[in-house]
């Protein structure tokens, strides 16, 4: 099948890898390293590049081109695009949208409240403040005090002078990301994932797009259960408000002491969850893109390796403030237990250069935990460019 991807990340570096392997024809509208010997780099508008080469099916990695309706102008040029509408990816792109679907379908969720820009609300307690609208990771302050809500909202407003900021109330417990791949009516599941969002070991420092993550992760099936069920909810709500969710729906969640309760969704595979989740896939990704994308999933589970997969990412040492700029003069060789997918690199004259925040993603796999961690961890430890650094805690 003639297959467009659009993203030029570590996740689309993953999702290439796991559309090629089963020989599907792919073409590319960014530039990444990793896709030179995949299929054929075609850089341009998503639209333009889909019908140049006769796409069967676009797959589109990141959020922005779906909030714009990249799926929307496929699906009146005929052309099957697998992630949502527009309408439907308000459930990234508008985090009051998400909660007033929460609220109306009971969706565990964190007690929230809208303010807007001179309202004159003054925070007597610490909340966490969320910009409403895509923010490139960017959007979200958790305060630990009503004066760091009263500065988090001041920033927040200057961000968007005429919108909406949501105030959550902070939940503490371990994060989970439950991914599951939706027709419209129907959602299957992928197995469990852990990101790793903040800069520094020990879950320090700013928060960043993910340093690192890990699947499956070992939940109790309970926990599992009521995550799958808001997933099955949300898919279902959506459909019955006449905004049928196509693509992957990707389930942000607290585990807290009174069960996991969702924070947020995202309406793409995250990254870098996706590349352990890819490297894990055992089965052809294609038949269930193209049937999200037609409204027809072809079947009840998705097969994966009975394995464990670790991602770690190399970043430069000024992420998340600066990119990297520097030669890579060493790289780990990808194999059958270790994956390099290159997020933020670049080739020129023969050179490949560190251009990104988030420079490589590079997956261990194993029979345990320990072993997949083991070998993505030898392997980040061959990597030689100035300034490489990374967290050394995932999956710990
Ligand atoms: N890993 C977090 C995200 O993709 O948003």
């Amino acid at each position: 099948m003639r297959v467009v991807l659009v993203g030029g990340g570590g996740r689309e570096s993953a999702l290439a890898r796991a559309i090629a392997r089963y020989g599907h024809a792919l073409y590319f509208t960014h530039e990444n390293p990793t896709f030179g010997v995949l299929g054929e780099v075609v850089v341009g508008e998503p639209l333009a590049v889909a019908r140049r080469v006769g796409a069967e099916l676009v797959v589109v990695g990141p959020e922005a081109p779906l909030a714009d309706g990249l799926i929307d102008r496929l699906t009146l040029a005929g052309i099957p695009g697998f992630g949502p509408s527009a309408a439907a990816a308000r459930l990234e792109s508008s985090k009051i949208f998400t909660k007033a679907l929460a609220t109306k379908y009971g969706l565990p969720t964190a007690a929230a409240r809208v303010v807007r820009r001179g309202d004159g609300f003054v925070p007597e307690q610490a909340w966490v403040v969320k910009l409403d609208g895509l923010a490139a990771g960017k959007g979200v302050w958790v305060c630990d005090s009503a004066a760091d809500t009263a500065a988090a909202l001041a920033e927040a407003f200057v961000l968007r002078p005429d919108g909406s900021v949501l105030l959550e109330e902070r939940l503490l417990g371990p994060e989970l990301s439950v991914l599951g791949i939706a027709d419209g009516e129907r959602v299957v599941p992928l197995p469990a994932a852990r990101d790793h969002k903040r800069r520094f070991d020990g879950d320090q420092g700013p928060n960043t797009g993910g340093m690192g993550a890990i699947a499956p992760v070992g939940v109790a099936p309970g926990i599992l259960a009521s995550c799958h069920d808001v997933l099955h909810r949300a898919v279902a709500g959506m459909a019955s408000d006449g905004v049928p969710f196509r693509g992957v729906l990707y389930g942000g969640f607290m585990l807290t002491p009174d069960g996991p309760k969702l924070l947020e969704f995202n309406a793409r595979f995250g990254d870098p969850e996706c590349q352990p989740l890819m490297a894990l896939l055992d089965e052809d990704p294609v038949p269930w893109f193209l049937g999200a994308a037609l409204g027809r999933l072809p079947g009840d589970t998705i097969r994966f390796r009975p394995e464990h997969a670790c991602c770690v990412v190399v970043s430069g040492a000024a992420y998340p403030e600066r990119s990297a700029h520097a030669p890579i003069t060493r790289l780990p060789e990808s194999g059958r237990s270790v994956v390099v997918d290159h997020a933020g690199t670049a080739l020129r004259d023969g050179t490949l250069w560190a251009v990104g925040g988030r420079v490589l993603g590079i997956t261990g796999l194993g029979d345990t935990a320990e072993l997949a961690r083991e070998r993505a961890y030898a392997a980040v430890a061959e990597v030689r460019f100035e300034g490489a650094a990374w967290r050394t805690d995932i999956g710990c």
